[in-house]
């Protein structure tokens, strides 16, 4: 019957092993201890440091495209249509704040729009004429 049990434990090494340890010596519940306090530690780092994070994440995700939508829901209006220059690779003929600026303030027979979107939305349309060619 011993001998039975004998293979039965090297059968399931792992396990007998953990519970092996435990019964037998003390310093293992120490161990044990100092693991928890590890992740204890780590959890209370975790919950502090993290949801600021998380809360980013939702938010990136919408805004990705909002650039693009402004893009073809306003810009493409007249940007399309021949009434106003192609803006494909713009980023590259004009300066960053200048293409901001015509946004905001307008130019000539473009109207200023800046007034319609917040400064992180003309970040977004700019971003997007950085790849849009
Ligand atoms: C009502 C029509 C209209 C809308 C809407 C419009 N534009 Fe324009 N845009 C123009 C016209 C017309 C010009 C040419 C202005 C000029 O001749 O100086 C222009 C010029 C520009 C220029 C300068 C291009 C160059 O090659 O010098 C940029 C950049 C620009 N628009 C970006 C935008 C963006 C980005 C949007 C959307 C947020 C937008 N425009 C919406 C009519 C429009």
């Amino acid at each position: 019957m011993k001998k039975e049990n004998q293979q039965h434990d090297e059968d399931r090494k792992d396990e007998d092993l953990v519970s092996g340890i435990k019964i037998e010596h003390n310093k293992v519940p120490k161990l044990l201890v100092a693991v928890f306090y590890v992740v204890a530690i780590w959890a209370i780092g975790y919950a502090i440091f993290m949801p600021g994070k998380l809360e980013v994440e939702p938010e990136a995700a919408p805004q990705d495209n909002k650039g693009e939508l402004i893009f073809t829901g306003t810009c493409l209006n007249c940007h399309a249509t021949g009434a106003a220059p192609d803006l494909k690779g713009v980023t590259d003929r004009l300066k960053e704040e200048d293409i901001k600026n015509v946004i905001k303030n307008g130019r000539n027979t473009m109207p200023a729009i800046g007034h319609l979107y917040t400064d992180k939305e003309i970040d977004k349309v700019y971003e997007f004429l950085e790849d849009y060619r």
